[in-house]
């Protein structure tokens, strides 16, 4: 990878987005991170920093486009452009739709559909004036599959691909470049969040049995932004090896 580039990622605080950012800013690029938390964000910036990185940090819920906006805007305003945009802040609340958790279906369609929306917005314009630049939006095997407890997640999962097959053939004419990453069970904050007894009892079951540590995902990453400039990874779908679904 080119050391000198310019990577937001949005959802740093923890989990993929966290690891992807330590090891993209140890390989020597600038990383520009977003999420709620000030708190672990901050922790994380200075730490990147203290140990000769450069990372910068900004609060950002991606369900505000303006604070989507601005995280963008920070990273072109302080290195002069934006090389790779990673849409990577997500939720998973699994429950039956006769549960009737409607707050929690709103709460995903806003953070993972329209938050990869608004990173798309934010970016797309630098990347065409650019005439270069690199999509990652992570999906997951849920975009692929489908089951009970999973509809909402798999429907939010699923538009991700949708959004980022037609974000391919629209910026052709730009040189710019649109990867999915669709993981399987990664070892990470993602089942804390879901409130259904029933669904987070045999979710987090199904993690501690086969989850896979957040590197898998890095690597992921990786693959996809090392190819040359003629090469575009369009998706990169994968599973723990003991994974059935
Ligand atoms: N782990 C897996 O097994 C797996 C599998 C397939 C796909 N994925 C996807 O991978 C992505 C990252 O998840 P993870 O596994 O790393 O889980 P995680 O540890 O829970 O991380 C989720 C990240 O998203 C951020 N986030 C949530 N809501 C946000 C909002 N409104 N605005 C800004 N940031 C927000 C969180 O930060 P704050 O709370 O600080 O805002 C956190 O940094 C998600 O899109 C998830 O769907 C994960």
């Amino acid at each position: 990878m080119d050391r000198s580039k310019v990577v937001v990622i949005t959802g740093a605080s923890s989990g993929l987005g966290e690891a992807t950012a330590r090891h993209l800013a140890a390989k020597g690029a600038t990383v520009v991170l977003g999420a709620r938390r000030a708190d672990r964000l901050k922790a994380l910036a200075d730490e990147l920093n203290a140990g000769g990185a450069k990372a910068i940090a900004i609060v950002t819920d991606v369900t505000r486009a303006d604070q989507v906006q601005r995280l963008v805007d920070l990273a072109v305003q302080s290195c002069g452009r934006i090389d790779v945009m990673i849409n990577n802040a997500g939720l998973m609340q699994q429950s039956l739709l006769e549960r009737l958790k409607v707050d929690e279906w709103d709460r995903m369609i806003d953070v993972n559909v329209k938050g990869v929306l608004y990173g798309i917005a934010a970016a797309l314009p630098y990347m065409k004036q650019q005439k270069s630049g690199h999509f990652i939006n992570v999906s997951s095997v849920a975009g692929h599959k489908i089951r009970g407890g999973g509809a909402v997640y798999s429907a939010t999962k699923t538009a991700v691909r949708v959004i980022s097959e037609g974000l391919r053939q629209e910026v052709k004419p730009y040189n710019i470049r649109t990867t999915i990453i669709s993981p399987g069970a990664v070892d990470t904050e993602l089942p804390d969040h879901i409130t259904d007894p029933d669904a987070g009892t045999l979710i987090r079951k199904l993690y501690e049995d086969v989850a896979v540590p957040a590197d898998s995902f890095v690597r992921a990453v990786m693959f996809a932004l090392d190819q040359p400039d003629d090469v575009d990874v369009n998706e990169i779908l994968y599973r723990p090896t003991r994974q059935e679904f």
